[in-house]
């Protein structure tokens, strides 16, 4: 029975080692900032939207170091952002018009599985509906792949240019672009995490080139 890296459950005890945990971090939460849980019952109030992925060893709060009731996030496989998935999109509706938040922040990783994936024949699984949608960015962005021989390095652009595109379906979505009209200000920064070095970096220069293929 081998503990896992500081900080994470020991593997051997499984789920009763889960709930025993939680009870330590309630204690030590309410010991270190007393009243912290009975403010929070009152209401939540995030300032950060987080779309990121579901790979475990990418979780939002913990990352950028925030306590519960700090970022209201949503995460799928690769951090996509679906015209037409309607849990993304409640999200951002519930999290923008009704919670007020203004900063969105699109969060890939390298080293994604859904995005390597991508980069692979499909094999017909359900899944692979899912990461069509990274196929279609890997088809658009080809030569500029393809011009990289290092399969590390081509998937590590595919992560980028896939956090970017997602940056610009954020803004093209009916509920950032009403709100916008109406006034209201919605950021959209998209992020990548490198599970290697658990360090954020910005991709704001790329987002600007995906956008600047896009139409007005
Ligand atoms: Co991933």
């Amino acid at each position: 029975m081998n503990d896992g890296p500081a900080g994470t459950p020991d593997r051997g005890g499984g789920v009763a080692d889960l709930l025993r945990g939680n009870r330590r971090w309630a204690a030590q939460t309410e010991r270190d900032r007393p009243g912290f849980f009975s403010a929070l019952v009152k209401q939540q109030r995030p300032r950060y939207l987080w779309i990121g992925c579901a790979d475990s060893r990418v979780p939002a709060n913990e990352i950028v170091g925030l306590p519960p009731g700090e970022v209201f996030v949503h995460r799928n496989v690769a951090n996509l952002v679906v015209h037409s998935d309607l849990n993304c999109l409640s999200v951002m509706e519930f999290g923008l018009s009704v919670l007020g938040i203004e900063d969105v922040i699109v969060c890939g990783h390298y080293g994604c599985g859904g995005v390597t994936a991508a980069l692979q024949p499909s094999e017909g699984r359900l899944f692979d509906h899912w990461i069509r949608h990274i196929r279609d960015i890997a088809k658009f962005y080809r030569e500029r792949l393809e011009a990289i021989e290092d399969p590390a390095a081509r998937s590590r652009l595919l992560c980028e240019l896939n956090v970017a595109v997602q940056v610009v379906h954020v803004e093209e979505s009916p509920v950032v672009q009403a709100l916008r009209k109406a006034g209201r200000t919605v950021r959209v920064h998209g992020w990548i995490y490198d599970v290697g070095d658990g360090l954020l970096r910005d991709l704001t220069s790329m987002v600007a080139e995906v956008r600047a293929f896009e139409p007005a």
